[in-house]
């Protein structure tokens, strides 16, 4: 599950213009700033090769990483940034569902989860909604390095009461991991459960 050699191949504006060999991919979902393009720099071990920002709304396309010449990670724009308009919001809806729904070579979806704050309610749906659609799916909490004083603030509860609230929707629940884009927790696990699910 090492990674010996990574490169960016494209940024698509819509699913049809993706790249079209066979090669299996998982992709990087989750709100606005909650770290999938900083997740996937950590991964492949590359600063910027995934542009990240403090400000949400970053990624606007779909983007191709391919790792050791025979995988995808496909960086994805956020969900849920309240300051984008209406129309660029059911833009995103309809892009990246035509995404999900036509992408053959999808093996599985990273759905990252901030643990530096409470459940979200737009990220359960959207586990939802890839339920409902039989896409799989692990989830990925990140900023676990984050911690604050006072309620909310610690990232084991914030992800403990996620979790409850999956395991009452979901008969059963979906593989979840830790991880930091700062210190690396749950980079190696991470890999190593992709390559799996390749395997499969
Ligand atoms: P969009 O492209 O706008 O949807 O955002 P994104 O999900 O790609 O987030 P991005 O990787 O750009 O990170 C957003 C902000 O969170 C940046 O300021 C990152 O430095 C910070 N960040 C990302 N991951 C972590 C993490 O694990 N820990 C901490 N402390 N900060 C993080
Ligand atoms: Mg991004």
């Amino acid at each position: 599950s090492r990674v010996k050699e990574a490169e960016f191949v494209k940024s698509s504006a819509r699913a049809r213009d993706c790249p079209k060999d066979d090669r299996p991919e998982f992709a990087v979902l989750g709100r606005s700033n909650v770290g999938k393009s900083s997740l996937i720099n950590a991964l492949i071990r590359r600063k910027e090769a995934a542009l990240t920002s403090k400000k949400p709304g970053k990624t606007q396309t779909i983007n191709h990483f391919l790792v050791n010449k025979s995988w995808y990670l496909v960086d994805l724009p956020g969900y849920g940034f309240a300051a984008a308009s209406q129309s660029a919001q059911t833009d995103w809806s309809s892009f990246t569902k035509g995404y999900f729904l036509n992408r053959d070579t999808l093996v599985g979806v990273l759905l990252l989860v901030d643990a530096s704050i409470p459940p979200q309610k737009i990220d359960l749906d959207c586990a939802n909604w890839l339920g409902r659609n039989n896409i799989g799916l692990t989830f990925v909490f990140t900023k676990c390095d984050k911690s604050k004083k006072g309620k909310g603030g610690r990232p084991e509860e914030n992800i403990k009461e996620f979790q409850e609230t999956i395991s009452s929707l979901y008969p059963e629940p979906p593989p979840w991991i830790m991880t930091s884009s700062v210190t690396g927790l749950g980079r190696d696990g991470l890999l190593l459960h992709m390559s799996q699910l390749r395997n499969y």
